[in-house]
Formats: structure tokens, C-alpha cells, sequence
């Protein structure tokens, strides 16, 4: 039974972790070499505990005092059930850090890097247990987003891959299992290609920033909330279903998609686009947008299907 999962590095990934996973009744042995770091972490799980029972996520019996530190991260790794690595995001750390999480967490162990965009493949060279080692990449904040991308590498084994997906679920996450090591997993590269055509249109003279934003946030982004572009693209096609939609519209959808722009994040592009949401943020700041944001993602999360 899964009851005592070591978090490596607790920064804002790591510590957000920390907290679903002692919302959900499990022990949490920690690691972080920052001074901060066992404050920041103990901070942050208090300030999230009130959401997190407020969406009714706290188990009986689950604790913030089910949570320990250690300066060693071997010491946090040892003994444990599933280790969440969250250290910086460089390979050559990373590396060392696996290799350490490695040769002290029990050889049947899972460890998952929340890696962005590292490969497991190569964070894994100095591992003498490879196999059971993947991708557990959140979305931040991971206490309240449920996805979580699983990637194995080269020489995951099924078994560690079955036992990520089986963990992340139980846990009351929506695991998805990216079948391929490509750069940025899926999620990230979605958002990198709607962000891409937003900025092409905006250094296009097309649009502004805050209206390329309003045709997400007020259109298809509150669809998107309950389902993703296929099963959307189902439902356009009425009676007929996505087959239907494929008859219709394909031919039209392929002229949008082959008129796509490749606009690069040049210097000017970026300026542009800095001070385009400057005006649209206006007298908002970012602890504003943030708290605003913060309160309308809760409300989401308890209208949607997840935990
Ligand atoms: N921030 C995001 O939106 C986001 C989302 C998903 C995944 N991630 C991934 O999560 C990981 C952590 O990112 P973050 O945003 O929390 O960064 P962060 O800088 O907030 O936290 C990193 C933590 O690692 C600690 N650290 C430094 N050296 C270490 C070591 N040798 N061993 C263990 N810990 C060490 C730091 O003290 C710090 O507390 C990265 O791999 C990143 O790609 C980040």
C-alpha cells in the first residue's frame, strides 16, 4: 500500500504536491537544500489546507503534521512508496538527483521527475533501476489541477508506468500516458501551438493582446473547461457527430490550419506583446489577477467531474 511518498525539492511545484498528497491521508517525507525551503513548504500546505477542504479533498485522518523534512534527499527517499522529484529544471541536476533518489529508495519504488520538458531517458543515465523511473509532470498548481502527464523512457518498464497511473488516480488525479518522449509532453505543446497563432495575429496587426485573449477566456477557453477540441468538435457536428463535422467542415478547417503562422518570439515580438498585456492587465496586479484567478479556478473545479 502507498502510505509514505518522498517529495524532492519543495518550491512551487514540490510543495504543492506535498499538500494534495497529505490532503489525501498519505505521510510526506520531504527534501529541499534551500534554507527556505522546509518553511516555505510547511507555508505553503498550511495556506492551501482551507481550499483543499473546502472542495472536500482532505481524507479522514490526513494531516499538515503527517509532513517531515530532511536536508538529506536520500534520507526523505529511503523507505518510501512513490517519490515526486521537483528539483530545478536542468538535466545535469536532475541526473545527480536520480541518481541519488535512485540508490536509496526501495528498488521497486516508483520515482517520477515533474519535469516540463526534460527527458526521462537522459535524466536517467546514472540509475542502476531506470526501469522504474518516469515522468509525473502536474500542472501547476498541482494541488488543484488534476492532470498529470505520464511519460515513460527507454527503459521504463510497463509495470513502473501501470503503477504511476494507478497512484496518480487513486490520489483523485487524471493521469494521461503520453506514449512517446517528445520535448514539452502534450499539454505544454498544445499551449505553445494556440499561444503561437495568438502572437502571430497580434504581430500580424490582426488583433490586440486583450482581444486575443477575450476570443479564449469568452469563447472556445470555457468549453475547453469541461472538454477537450475533439469531443468539442463532436458536439459542432450535431446529430452527425465528429463524422459529420469531418464532411463539413474538414475542407475548411484544413485552409484555416494551412494559413497558420510561424511568427518567432523575436525581441520586437516580445516587446509587443509585453506591453500589449500591460494595457490589458491595466491597474491589476499580478497578486490580484492571481487571487481572482485563484477563486474562479476553485469554483471550476467543484462544477467539473474531477476528484
Ligand atoms: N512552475 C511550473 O509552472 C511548473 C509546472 C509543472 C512542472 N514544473 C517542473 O517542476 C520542477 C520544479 O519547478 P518549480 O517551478 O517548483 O521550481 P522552484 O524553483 O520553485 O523550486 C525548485 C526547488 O528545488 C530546490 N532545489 C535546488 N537544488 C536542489 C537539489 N539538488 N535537490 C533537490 N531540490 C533542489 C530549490 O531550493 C527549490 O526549492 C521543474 O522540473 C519544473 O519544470 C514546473
Amino acid at each position: 500500500m502507498t502510505q509514505r511518498i518522498a517529495v524532492i525539492g519543495t518550491g512551487t511545484i514540490g510543495a504543492s504536491w506535498a499538500a494534495i498528497f497529505l490532503a489525501r491521508g498519505l505521510d510526506v517525507a520531504a527534501s529541499d537544500p534551500s534554507p527556505e525551503g522546509e518553511a516555505f513548504a510547511r507555508r505553503f500546505i498550511a495556506n492551501a489546507w482551507p481550499t483543499l477542504d473546502k472542495l472536500g479533498w482532505v481524507a479522514l485522518g490526513a494531516s499538515p503534521d503527517r509532513f517531515s523534512f530532511h536536508m538529506d534527499p536520500a534520507a526523505a527517499a529511503a523507505g518510501a512508496d512513490f517519490v515526486q522529484e521537483s528539483g530545478p529544471e536542468r538535466e545535469d541536476l536532475k541526473i545527480k538527483l536520480f541518481a541519488t533518489i535512485d540508490a536509496a529508495a526501495p528498488p521497486e519504488t516508483v520515482i517520477a521527475s515533474s519535469s516540463s520538458g526534460l527527458l526521462i531517458s537522459r535524466v536517467t543515465v546514472a540509475c542502476k533501476h531506470p526501469e522504474r523511473c518516469i515522468i509525473g509532470h502536474p500542472f501547476n498548481p498541482p494541488h488543484l489541477i488534476p492532470l498529470v502527464e505520464v511519460v515513460g523512457g527507454a527503459r521504463t518498464s510497463q509495470t513502473a508506468i501501470d503503477k504511476a497511473m494507478a497512484f496518480y488516480r487513486a490520489i483523485g488525479k487524471h493521469p494521461i500516458h503520453i506514449k512517446k518522449e517528445v520535448r514539452g509532453h502534450v499539454a505544454n505543446r498544445l499551449q505553445a501551438a494556440l499561444w503561437r497563432e495568438a502572437v502571430h495575429l497580434v504581430a500580424e496587426g490582426v488583433v490586440s493582446v486583450a482581444d486575443a485573449d477575450a476570443a479564449v477566456a469568452y469563447g472556445p477557453g470555457l468549453r475547453w473547461a469541461l472538454m477537450g477540441p475533439h469531443l468539442t468538435f463532436h458536439l459542432a457536428g450535431g446529430e452527425g457527430g465528429m463524422a459529420h463535422f469531418m464532411d463539413h467542415l474538414a475542407p475548411a478547417v484544413q485552409t484555416w490550419m494551412d494559413d497558420l503562422g510561424a511568427t518567432r518570439l523575436t525581441p520586437q515580438v516580445q516587446q509587443e506583446i509585453v506591453a500589449g498585456v500591460a494595457e490589458e492587465a491595466g491597474s491589476r496586479s499580478i497578486a490580484d489577477l492571481q487571487r481572482w484567478r485563484d477563486r474562479k479556478l476553485i469554483d471550476i473545479l467543484k462544477v467539473s467531474d474531477s476528484p
